[in-house]
């Protein structure tokens, strides 16, 4: 690598999706790589966060499968669910996944370290690893530092949250039974997938949600669908609710939730609570008071990186959630990338620059949510637009799949035609968004996109029918 600095030590501090992309990407562009880690390497994404939760859907779509069977001419009996069954599965998986990246860091010959960094300098980490009882400190010198700390979930001051030991994610991840009625404070992207799962076993499911949509920040019509299908599944969802207090049932069987809605006060139980309003950023073993380093307010207090992932401390860069930035997986990924080519560039090589243009958002309910772009609303304050629709009522493969909820819909700048904002709810929504990440990236026009010629018979066609509605019309829609 031409390119490459002879300050080739980094250190990343961290072995999330950010940081072992970050050191992965350091040591193919040959650097002597330090990847500090102390817990599992994968990080929230491979082992509390994407990947389990996307299993426990998995096994909620099987059972709404075998549910629907008779429909496709299958005839079975219900589903029964097995939930230690289900949960040995996802931890097997997710094991062999850990493997996998595990393998992937050996082969690169990164020096993994099990233990707690604590930063002092870009020049220099000190970790303590336990072994047995004993505590052990070494001290490492390097070129570089890479900080990839991650997430933790937030927590909210509610009287009597702590009291019923109210659940967060990781608790619900690690618990072995499922509760058969549960109250999940928060209509976010957990909040909605974790009511799909719980729902889709056969619990009983109430979402509590501060704002007057579910999945805020996402296209309110879209948003809205996904509401009334999981309304439609059994979800109850009340939304602009201010919650006062949690508390245990007189028999300590049930716990409660009590909340006001339009100036009424309201209680409900449940087996169990779940809060998932958000998560932020964590900065274990980095002191931002003592090393100087600036910190952002948006949206969470995170590290403040400039386009390059430099911190405000020369030789240290910060990549996924601990910026605060946009904590998806994809996107600390993305900006590790960028983050181990800056960090290992010859200081006269042209630095590679964080892009947020084109970002896919995607949820795994069923149906599938996925969008890149502004929403209607963000578009309505901006530019003139205009907006296609195709539901997917109207698609042939739709049908065959009897998945035909949902649709396509592209927003568009109406003088240049250029695609703004592509939101898909239907089934595999989540693969087919790609297809406008690209467009968008390429600045694609609703044109171009509609004149694409896409497979038959296949769901992604309903990207160029919704297309083709504002460029000449959609065929299979009057
Ligand atoms: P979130 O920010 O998506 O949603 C939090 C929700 O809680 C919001 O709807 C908010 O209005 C609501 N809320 C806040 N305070 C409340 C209160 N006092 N009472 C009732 N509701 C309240 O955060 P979430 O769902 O916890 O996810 C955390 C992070 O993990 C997010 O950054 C998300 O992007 C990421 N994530 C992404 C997934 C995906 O891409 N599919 C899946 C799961 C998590």
């Amino acid at each position: 690598e031409k390119n490459l600095s002879k300050k080739n030590k980094c250190i990343v501090i961290g072995g999330g999706i950010g940081g072992y992309t970050a050191a992965i990407r350091a040591a193919r562009l040959g650097g002597q790589i330090t990847l500090v880690e102390q817990a599992e390497i994968g990080g929230t994404c491979l082992n509390w966060g994407c990947i389990p939760f996307k299993l426990l859907l998995q096994s909620a779509s099987v059972a709404s499968t075998v549910n629907k069977a008779k429909e496709f001419g299958i005839k079975t009996g219900p589903p029964e669910v097995d939930y230690a069954a289900l949960i040995s599965r996802k931890n097997q998986v997710v094991a062999e996944l850990r493997k996998g990246v595990q393998s992937l860091v050996k082969a690169k010959r990164i020096r993994l370290v099990v233990g707690s960094a604590e930063l002092f300098d870009g020049n220099r980490v000190e970790v303590t690893s336990k072994k047995n009882a004993t505590a052990s400190v070494e001290e490492i010198q390097s070129d570089r530092v890479i900080i990839a700390t991650g997430s933790k979930s937030s927590s909210i001051p509610i009287p009597g949250l702590d009291k019923v030991k109210a659940q967060n994610s990781d608790d619900f991840l690690n618990s072995r039974t499922m509760p058969s009625s549960t109250i999940i404070i928060g209509g976010g992207v957990i909040g909605v997938e974790l009511a799909q799962i719980l729902n889709g076993l056969g619990g009983s499911v109430t979402i509590l949600e501060l704002q007057n949509q579910v999945i805020p920040g996402f296209d309110k019509e879209i948003a809205d669908i996904l509401e009334s299908e999981l309304k439609q599944q059994g979800v109850t969802i009340i939304k602009g609710v201010l919650i006062s207090g949690a508390a245990m049932s007189k028999n300590k069987l049930k716990k409660i939730v009590t909340f006001k809605i339009d100036g009424k006060e309201q209680t409900i139980s449940a087996d169990e609570i779940v809060v998932a309003v958000g998560r932020e950023p964590v900065m274990s073993g980095v002191s931002p008071q003592k090393l100087g380093l600036d910190l952002n307010n948006v949206p969470m207090k995170g590290i403040k990186v400039n386009c390059h992932m430099e911190t405000n401390l020369s030789n240290v860069y910060a990549v996924g959630d601990v910026t605060g930035e946009i904590m998806l997986a994809h996107v600390a990924s993305a900006q590790a990338e960028v983050a181990a080519y800056n960090a290992l560039r010859d200081e006269a090589a042209r630095p590679k620059v964080m892009d947020y243009k084109s970002i896919p958002s995607c949820v795994y309910t069923s149906p599938e949510v996925a969008f890149v772009g502004l929403t209607e609303e963000q578009t309505m304050k901006k530019v003139d637009v205009e907006v296609g629709r195709f539901p997917f009522s109207a698609s042939g493969k739709a049908r065959l799949l009897g998945e035909i909820g949902g649709m396509v819909k592209i927003i568009a700048d109406k003088k240049y035609g250029e695609v703004l904002g592509v939101h898909i709810i239907g089934s595999r929504a989540t693969d087919m968004i790609a297809e406008a990440v690209l467009g968008m990236n390429m600045e694609i026009t609703i044109d171009e996109l509609a004149n694409t010629v896409h497979p038959h018979p296949t769901l992604s066609e309903g990207v160029m029918e919704a297309a083709l509605s504002l460029s000449g019309g959609a065929i299979h829609i009057p």
